[in-house]
């Protein structure tokens, strides 16, 4: 969508600085980043006010199946004190939405996590103007994934015991 970016110069010299300014920091400010990949993340419990993910779930539904997709939004509930939002809900393979985003929800619901689908004023692709916003602030326990391990490090994490 040529709305946001004006054209394919200004969008890939918009790219090019995120990426060198992503660069700069990474060298500048390493342990401002952390290595990590779903469905595991190495963090304690309800560590971040709020949790953002794009272009990874939903997007490659084609790819990553339904299982993956429970198990890393779970993670991700896991990590929040309050929301988890997720742009885009279209895949990107053929641009149409997640087809299984209503049972993904019935099955968040179920984990006591609601949601909700909110407009944003951004599309990437033709349509695709909604997030999903998981709803952590009064979740209970959730279901423990079998052969999930607790990897955060309790020294780089120990802040958040206070
Ligand atoms: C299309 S890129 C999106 C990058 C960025 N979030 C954005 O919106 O511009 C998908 C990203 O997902 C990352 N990724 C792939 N598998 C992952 C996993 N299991 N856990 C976390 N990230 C993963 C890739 O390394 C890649 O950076």
């Amino acid at each position: 969508m040529w709305a946001w970016f004006e054209d394919p110069g200004q969008f890939t010299r918009l790219r090019s600085e995120s990426a060198r300014r992503f660069g700069a920091d990474l060298t500048a400010r390493p342990e401002r980043y952390v290595e990590g990949s779903l469905p595991d993340l190495p963090f304690p419990d309800r560590s971040f006010d709020l949790v953002l993910s794009s272009h990874l779930l939903f997007s490659y539904g084609r790819q990553l199946d339904e299982e993956f997709h429970r198990e890393a939004l779970l993670e991700l509930v896991r990590l929040s004190r309050r929301e988890v939002r997720l742009y885009p809900l279209f895949q990107h393979t053929d641009f149409t939405r997640y087809p299984w985003l209503d049972r993904t929800r019935e099955f968040l619901a179920d984990c006591g996590v609601p949601s909700r689908v909110e407009r944003v004023e951004y599309a990437f692709d033709p349509g695709d103007e909604e997030m999903l916003v998981l709803e952590c602030a009064d979740r209970g326990d959730l279901p423990r994934r079998a052969g999930s391990r607790d990897q955060h490090d309790p020294v780089r994490w120990r802040h958040l015991d206070r």
